[in-house]
């Protein structure tokens, strides 16, 4: 692949929000999508039977037994959906509060303030409206804005926003806070998988992983049963910890054949596993495809923080998942070179995951 490609927007940016407060009555062509990936917006409603909300109070207590059914909750989350909410995990409701907050500023400050921040598709820090350079391609009706929290050598603090006043210091905080749970998680997914639990933590690189922030802003829509505010993706990296506006739900979850909205719980996060677990796990856990619908009445906010394998460490299968039944369904790469293909086309469902597929 060209990296000449990667350079720049192959077509001018449009601020979906700048669309959005133009009050134009309907969607611009640009963002109309096939009728085969428009939502149902009747059946979009959040139901009860969605995916499992996780208490993890207990997991830190030294109740054995609670402990043990909390991992084996998490366990049956993995393999059922790919995606699971959790409450009591130890991140301040403050903070959450506070980064939801800043970053409703931030979208609301004026245009040329942002524009400081336009991204491009070379590294995709800063505000961005489109992800993937393909000419021509349908887009989502979102902006969004991304920033590296780890490695130390590619955080820069001159690639956050300086506003509103309290913005870094928040982000600051929060990234450490999620690095923390994160840690916590892949160590429960390691001990679900049978492998030893500091096993996950060591194939990403140890200390040296990758966490980046990519926050979704997705404004009101005059005809929201046409566009999608985020198309069909899995997330690319290793685990994701989405804050949802807990206001406005507008996330679905693919199970079978149908899309499942999820209900937002109160100061909760949305766990969701990413294709480099996939690969370690040998397919045990998938990385679940998913999506964002958006509505006529209310904006969005969601922080969708991504807990990374060192991105030029070679991801593949855990030599203990693999067996003469079970072979190595992926060949190894690392994560620079399979983010390549998203960052390239834009959201595809799963299909870089297939394209991926050692041939047999
Ligand atoms: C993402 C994502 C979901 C949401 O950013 O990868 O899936 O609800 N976001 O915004
Ligand atoms: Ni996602």
């Amino acid at each position: 692949m060209s990296c000449l490609r990667l350079q720049d927007w192959p077509e001018p940016i449009v601020r979906v929000q700048s669309l959005s407060d133009s009050g134009l009555p309907v969607v611009p062509d640009r963002y109309i999508k096939p009728p085969s990936q428009r939502p149902s917006l009747d059946s979009a409603s959040p139901t009860e039977s969605s995916i499992p909300l996780i208490d993890l109070g207990g997991l830190f207590g030294d109740d054995a037994n609670l402990r043990a059914s909390i991992i084996n909750r998490i366990s049956e989350a993995c393999t059922d959906w790919g995606f699971f909410q959790v409450v009591n995990h130890g991140v301040s409701p403050v903070l959450m509060d506070q980064m939801l907050q800043v970053w409703r500023q931030f979208f609301h400050l004026p245009i040329e303030l942002k524009q400081v921040h336009a991204n491009s598709p070379r590294t995709y820090e800063g505000y961005g409206s489109r992800l993937g350079v393909e000419k021509g391609a349908i887009l989502d009706w979102s902006d969004y804005f991304f920033l590296h929290y780890l490695p130390s050598s590619l955080k820069d603090y001159n690639k956050w926003p300086a506003l509103p006043n309290s913005c870094r210091e928040v982000i600051e905080e929060y990234g450490k806070e999620l690095v923390k749970l994160c840690t916590i998680l892949m160590k429960v997914l390691s001990i679900n998988l049978g492998l030893g639990e500091d096993y996950l933590q060591n194939m990403f690189g140890g200390d040296d992983i990758g966490s980046c922030l990519r926050v979704n802003f997705y404004p009101k829509c005059p005809q929201p049963d046409l566009t999608l505010g985020l198309s069909s993706h899995s997330d690319p990296g290793g685990m994701t910890l989405l804050l949802p506006d807990d206001r406005v739900a507008g996330l679905q979850v693919r199970k079978g054949d149908n899309w499942v909205t999820v209900k937002p719980a109160k100061h909760a996060f949305i766990v969701n596993i990413g294709d480099q677990i996939q690969v370690l796990s040998n397919a045990i856990y998938k990385s679940v495809e998913h999506r964002v619908i958006v509505n006529s009445a209310e904006e969005r906010v969601s922080l969708a923080f991504f807990y990374n394998p060192k991105s030029d460490l070679p991801i593949e299968p855990a030599k203990e998942l693999v067996t003469p039944d079970r072979p190595a369904l992926y060949p190894p790469m690392t994560f620079n070179e399979y983010r390549l293909y998203i960052r390239t086309k834009g959201p595809c469902g799963k299909s870089q995951m297939e394209s991926q597929k050692s041939p047999r």
